[in-house]
């Protein structure tokens, strides 16, 4: 692999440490500046710990997808589950694309592109009919990824950061 080479796998008990240390680490980058101190660490704590990621990984509802550089380092992930429905929304066979997350030095290169194929094979294998997710109103970056994926505003709901309660689009797509 060159540097600039990624691979995406199905994550493993092995990256529970890396993963968690990632998770937070790029939720923080991506909204630390738009939540107060406590409501971060708030809902850091609440999500990022490495018993819930180890839990996760051991999910049989839930896929968990890593993308790593030539090194071996994370670079970004995404998490696919079944059982959850888009609020308000009829669907066939909804599967929720819950996390995904890209760094920083990785955006705008096409890995994204890349791992979003990989959901899309997760979510197949899972039988998904359709794939929706939830996006903070202000991720206006995240949103127009989206969109050039296929996905569509159909609701809202609301997604709450420790003690802030704040509005996410809610966007489905269809799987052919
Ligand atoms: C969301 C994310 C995965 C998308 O990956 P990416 O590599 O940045 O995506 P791309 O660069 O291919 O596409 C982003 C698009 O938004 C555009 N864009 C960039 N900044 C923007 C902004 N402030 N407002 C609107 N559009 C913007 C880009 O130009 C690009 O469109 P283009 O390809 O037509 O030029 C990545 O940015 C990320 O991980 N962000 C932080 C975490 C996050 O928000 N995750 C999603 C949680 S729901």
């Amino acid at each position: 692999m060159n540097d600039a080479a990624f691979e995406i796998r199905r994550a493993t008990g092995a990256d529970v440490a890396a993963l968690t240390e990632f998770g937070a680490r790029t939720f923080r980058e991506s909204f630390g500046k738009d939540n107060t101190a406590e409501d971060m660490e708030k809902h850091l704590a609440s999500a990022w710990r490495e018993d819930l990621q180890r839990a996760e990984l051991l999910d049989p509802s839930i896929d968990t997808l890593v993308a790593c550089d030539s090194q071996g380092l994370l670079c970004g992930f995404a998490m696919v589950r079944e059982n959850h429905s888009p609020p308000g929304i009829a669907t066939l066979k909804p599967v929720e694309l819950w996390r995904f997350y890209v760094d920083k030095p990785w955006q705008g290169r096409g890995l994204a592109q890349a791992l979003m194929r990989a959901v899309e094979a997760s979510a197949r294998t899972r039988g998904a009919r359709e794939l929706w997710l939830g996006v903070w109103e202000r991720n206006e970056r995240a949103q127009a990824f989206y969109r050039k994926c296929g996905f569509e505003k159909v609701g809202s709901q609301i997604f709450v950061v420790g003690t802030d309660p704040q509005t996410d689009h809610v966007m489905l797509r269809t799987l052919g």
